[in-house]
């Protein structure tokens, strides 16, 4: 089987820096943008230019200096919206005009309050108008998760006839569930009848916890772009994961037929640079990047993985940068673990002084959270200082 190739739709300086407390300056957006080229993500999505001259100057900047992936920033579907991410995009190796306005109807009659008709003809008039400009124009129809299926499907194809290269399917409000998302994506595949001129992309929320699965599900079904965030972060719980949905694919890719141009060993340094710059922490036990995901602490998994890391990892840490799994000592530790990390600082007990060791270690990690090298060090010369063999 040939691996199909889904791109990567880089948005944490956009929509991840939508994150409450997430602004980046223009040359912290500039470093983020030069580490996403080197991870090897096809877009970045660099800005909002309308919104402020920061984000101007930033998308800017990132637009003649980053070489590699295609430089896009957002617009409404309004000309001064458009002319700004044009004039800010223009000198790019690769530039994309990438435009949003509302589908669903709860966003037409309560936010626009305006009608289907008019939204769809400031859509199509919007897409002309970007595409006068440049060749490569993307459409979101926000809200596209809960819009009428009818109403979406006239409106990606009236966009696409109007000159859009690229329609995106926004489950803007992270409501669909996989299998409807997916379904979603199936059925404008065969009922937009002039879908085979736009790749389809998806960008997901996560306000279910879903986005990962949605942007899986999506490209199961045939979506071949997804737009995605470095940790997950932006508006509300975040979008999916760029970390998450790229090791989806790499790790199941015998079974998926799917992979993407992301340097995968990067994914940890990028992540951690994103937290640092955004001052987002990363959660433990996040997913591909937590500083626990290659962490093991109760003493069968420990066992386990001591003997051979297939029984408890399915990625190696080292894949995705996270250098190497942990054993953590704990309570729930077992002699193997225990004899294991001795070993490692040096420590080679005989059978009687570690049975004395081990009863010591156990007390003692009942008492306190976390079992330093020093508390082993202080075990072992209590237990038998005489029985040691540390080696030279
Ligand atoms: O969530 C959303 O709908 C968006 C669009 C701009 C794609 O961020
Ligand atoms: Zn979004």
């Amino acid at each position: 089987m040939i691996d199909e190739r889904v791109y990567i739709f880089d948005t944490t300086l956009r929509d991840g820096e939508q994150s409450p407390g997430a602004s980046l300056n223009p040359d912290q957006k500039l470093a983020i943008a030069y580490q996403l080229a080197r991870l090897g993500v096809d877009v970045i999505e660099a800005g909002f230019p309308l919104s402020s001259p920061g984000d101007f100057e930033a998308v800017q900047r990132i637009a003649r200096q980053v070489q590699g992936p295609m430089i896009t920033a957002l617009a409404r579907a309004a000309k001064p919206d458009i002319d700004a991410v044009w004039q800010s995009v223009q000198d790019a190796e690769r530039k994309q005009i990438h435009m949003v306005l509302s589908v669903s109807d709860i966003h037409i009659e309560r936010k626009l309050r305006s009608t289907r008709a008019d939204v769809l003809r400031r859509g199509i008039e919007a897409v002309a108008y970007a595409r006068s400009l440049c060749d490569q124009v993307e459409y979101s129809p926000e809200d596209a998760g809960r819009a009428d299926a009818d109403y979406l499907y006239e409106t990606l194809e009236e966009v696409i006839d109007a000159g859009a290269t690229v329609v995106n399917i926004p489950d803007t409000t992270g409501y669909t569930l996989p299998h409807e998302f997916g379904g979603l994506i199936a059925s404008i595949k065969a009922n937009v009848r002039n879908i085979d001129r736009a790749m389809i992309s998806v960008h997901c929320h996560n306000d279910l916890g879903l986005s990962t699965a949605n942007s899986v599900a999506a490209v199961l079904n045939g979506a071949r772009r997804v737009e995605c965030t470095i940790n997950g972060i932006g508006e509300r719980a975040g979008n999916a994961s760029l970390e998450e949905v790229v090791m989806i694919l790499r790790t199941r890719e015998r079974s998926l037929g799917l992979k993407t141009g992301v340097d995968t060993g990067r994914l940890a340094e990028v992540s951690a640079m994103v937290s640092r710059q955004t001052g987002i922490p990363v959660q433990p036990n996040k997913a591909i990047v937590g500083g626990n995901a290659f962490a093991h602490a109760s003493g069968i998994h420990q066992d386990g993985v001591l003997k051979d890391k297939s029984n408890y990892e399915i990625m190696r840490p080292e894949d995705v940068g996270m250098g190497e799994s942990r054993i953590v000592l704990s309570p729930r530790s077992g002699r193997h673990a225990f004899r294991f990390r001795l070993a490692e600082l040096g420590y080679h007990l005989p059978d009687g002084a570690f049975v004395r060791a081990w009863e010591q270690f156990l007390e003692l990690a009942d008492r306190k959270k976390d079992i330093l090298d020093r508390d082993l060090a202080d075990i072992v010369h209590a237990v038998d200082i005489e029985s040691l063999e540390v080696p030279a």
